[in-house]
């Protein structure tokens, strides 16, 4: 696990997209899973900024959303699927069918990850994966105590993690999906390569957790990272409790 440290949430931004287009350019038809959050918006306002060709070029990949609410009478406009259309397809020109996501309002979650695992499986495993991290750890959805070899599948919401991601619905907890649907960590450790992005300083004790950390735990998910032989976790000089 490496540490790459930037001055900015921009400079992490443009770092995690020239890995990305690395990845892009390395293979035909590689297969990347996208983080939704407040960390990747620079990632994707960077990509919008990208030329045509560029662009033209994301059409080969087989993107992947890393999780999502589950929540029966979600609003379209805060599910994390909607999210990764706003944010990033729309802003590259590629259409809704290039991104794979995890369906929200599923009746039946356990066949919705197993399909999942296949389609992933089907476009020759994970290429990269590009995470965040939740102040306590998570990765995806993967709060504490998730076994380190799951796969997709569904998990209980911390009330930590609900209140992060509370803006998503108004800022009214009450409507904030208590459960969701993510990759597993086994299934984020089988990517071939990993970044994890986090920027500003409310990531201060998260990284600090990760860099104490001598072994893996699944008290603190992103600590898988460290038995994983191309992780790359890039941070800004405030994730760090760096003088900025
Ligand atoms: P954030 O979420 O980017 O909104 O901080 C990260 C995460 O929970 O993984």
């Amino acid at each position: 696990m490496q540490y790459h440290v930037s001055a900015s949430a921009t400079d992490v931004a443009l770092d995690a997209l020239e890995r990305i287009l690395q990845v892009v350019s390395s293979s035909k038809r590689p297969a990347i899973a996208l983080p939704t959050g407040k960390t990747p918006m620079p990632l994707y306002e960077q990509m919008a900024l990208l030329s045509n060709d560029v662009k033209a070029s994301l059409a080969a990949v087989n993107w992947f959303a890393l999780d999502e609410f589950l929540c029966k009478d979600i609003d379209h406009e805060s599910s994390f699927r909607y999210f990764l259309e706003s944010r990033f397809l729309r802003t590259v020109n590629l259409p809704p069918s290039a991104l794979c996501s995890l369906s929200a309002v599923t009746d039946a979650p356990d066949v919705e990850a197993k399909a999942y695992e296949e389609r992933i499986a089907a476009a020759g495993g994970l290429d990269l994966a590009v995470l965040g991290i939740g102040l306590n750890g998570h990765i995806g959805f993967n709060e504490p105590g998730t076994p380190l070899d799951s796969r997709t599948g569904v998990r209980q919401l911390t009330e930590k993690s609900r209140k992060a991601n509370a803006y998503l619905f108004g800022d009214d907890l009450d409507r904030t999906p208590t459960s969701a649907i993510t990759m597993g960590i086994g299934t984020i450790m089988s990517a071939r390569r990993i970044i994890l992005l986090a920027t500003g300083q409310s990531k201060v004790p998260a990284i600090a957790s990760l860099l104490s950390l001598q072994s893996v735990t699944p008290d603190f998910p992103a600590s898988v990272l460290l038995d994983h032989p191309d992780a790359h976790i890039l941070c800004d000089r405030a994730a760090m409790g760096l003088e900025v």
